[in-house]
């Protein structure tokens, strides 16, 4: 099998790594990729928005499937081109992706189908974003409709926060097109979970649970971030969750959308808030996480080529999937700077030594080689990933591996599954 992968991050490196372990795969190719993906697939440089160029080389390539690691491309509508032409792709058609690119139109669909989500007002005015937060009180959740590199997520505690997001919202117009809609959400409390499951358009597997750390800052403080670290599997959940979570929210949704003429068939990412009276959605997302796919994709057992393939043929085995009992943690060393302006052209060293460790696996994901150096060139730069027989021994192998990196301004947190480990003494 000849594959494509569409994409240069962390997750999309880890999503190479899988499709030279399936038995299945001959040959891989990346676009764009980045110096990591390159030890491993041959890159072609087209951009990720290059719908047209990515068809075609999908063509002339004789790609036999094409997995879309970003949201951009999917809402871009890389699945409708694909499909076109006939070319097999791993990834929702654009008015499928709606769920993630618009957020107004994924509340809307929760409350057709009966999904629980939190209650929201969407508005496209400032008073009416003034009233809305009046009536939930604070904190309060502002979210653009639109795509905004996940930046578009504001929670302001009082109203000195919220004069200041409004600002951003309405006044810098800083989401551009994206934040003409914004959703005024109530703020749920309890604890937050990411929900992964690929579907064939009827039917869907649950992947491996994990547990992201989104914020920049120890302790889960400072500004929201891609993500700064995650483990697979997520612990300490309640026992029947994954089912719960299944049967009132994946499946609901898959069903929900065949039946509006929007057949989901791809990944689909549900952010979730397990709250006291059972989960509730926070947001959708029709792509891999990134960095849950990167432990998530290292405990797969069998292969993730015929996985994705099946998917995309709308011919998904029943049955589970089966996973390595060992957990995987990932540390991102991410750039100085990150989540605001990240520095780029530090020197980075150091990746083979880490490679070299036992059960330490780097993917790249803002690096860049100028001659023979290797430089940062985005906020986050690589996941460090180690794995163990428990968190314990996964986490400490992650950071062993990333105590050898080094870069100026390596930023990382040192306290990722912290709190999973303090729950499980
Ligand atoms: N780690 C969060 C995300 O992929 O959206």
């Amino acid at each position: 099998m000849r594959v494509l992968v569409v994409g240069s991050g962390a997750r999309e490196h880890a999503i190479v790594h899988a499709l030279r372990r399936s038995p299945e795969v001959s040959e891989v190719f990346a676009a764009p990729g980045n110096p990591g993906i390159a030890q491993a697939a041959d890159l072609l440089p087209v951009a990720v928005d290059n719908i047209p160029a990515l068809a075609e080389a999908a063509a002339d390539l004789r790609i036999d499937l094409t997995v879309v690691g970003p949201e951009l491309p999917l809402a871009l509508g890389i699945g409708d081109e694909f499909s076109k032409r006939g070319l097999c792709l791993f990834g929702p058609t654009s008015v499928a992706a709606q769920l993630e690119s618009s957020k107004v139109f994924a509340k809307d669909f929760c409350h057709r189908h009966e999904i629980a989500t939190p209650q929201a007002m969407c508005v496209d005015t400032e008073e009416q974003a003034r009233e809305a937060a009046k009536k939930f009180g604070f904190p309060v959740v502002l979210k653009a409709d639109g795509l905004a590199a996940g930046k578009g997520v504001l929670i302001p505690s009082d109203q000195e926060e919220l004069d200041e997001a409004l600002e951003t919202f309405f006044g810098r117009r800083s989401f551009g097109e994206a934040g003409t809609k914004v959703l005024v959400e109530e703020f749920v409390v309890g604890t937050e979970v990411s929900f992964m499951a690929i579907s064939d358009g009827v039917n869907a597997l649950p992947l491996a649970t994990s547990r992201d750390y989104k914020r920049i800052g120890e302790g889960d403080s400072g500004p929201n971030t891609g993500g700064m670290g995650a483990h697979s599997p997520a612990m300490g959940l309640p026992k029947g969750l994954g089912r719960t979570i299944m049967d009132t929210v994946i499946t609901p949704v898959i069903q929900g959308m065949a039946a509006e003429g929007r057949e989901y068939r791809g990944v689909l990412y549900a952010g979730l808030m397990l709250t006291e009276d059972g989960p509730k959605v926070l947001e959708f997302n029709c792509r891999f996480g990134d960095p849950e796919t990167q432990v998530v994709l290292l405990r797969l057992e069998g292969s993730f080529a015929a996985l994705v393939k099946s998917a995309a043929d709308g011919q998904l085995a029943p049955g589970g999937l089966s996973w390595r009992r060992e957990v995987v943690a990932c540390v991102v060393a991410a750039a100085y700077g990150y989540p605001g302006l990240p520095r780029k052209g530090d020197d980075i060293t150091g990746i083979e030594e880490a490679m070299a460790q036992p059960a330490v696996t780097v993917y790249h994901a803002g690096t860049r080689m100028e001659g023979d150096r290797l430089l940062t060139s985005g906020g986050r730069v690589l996941s460090v990933c180690g794995r163990g027989p428990n968190l314990e021994a996964a986490l400490e192998t992650a950071y062993r591996g990333l105590g050898t990196i080094n870069f100026d301004g390596k930023t990382f947190r040192r306290d990722i599954g912290a709190d999973t480990l303090a729950q499980e003494e």
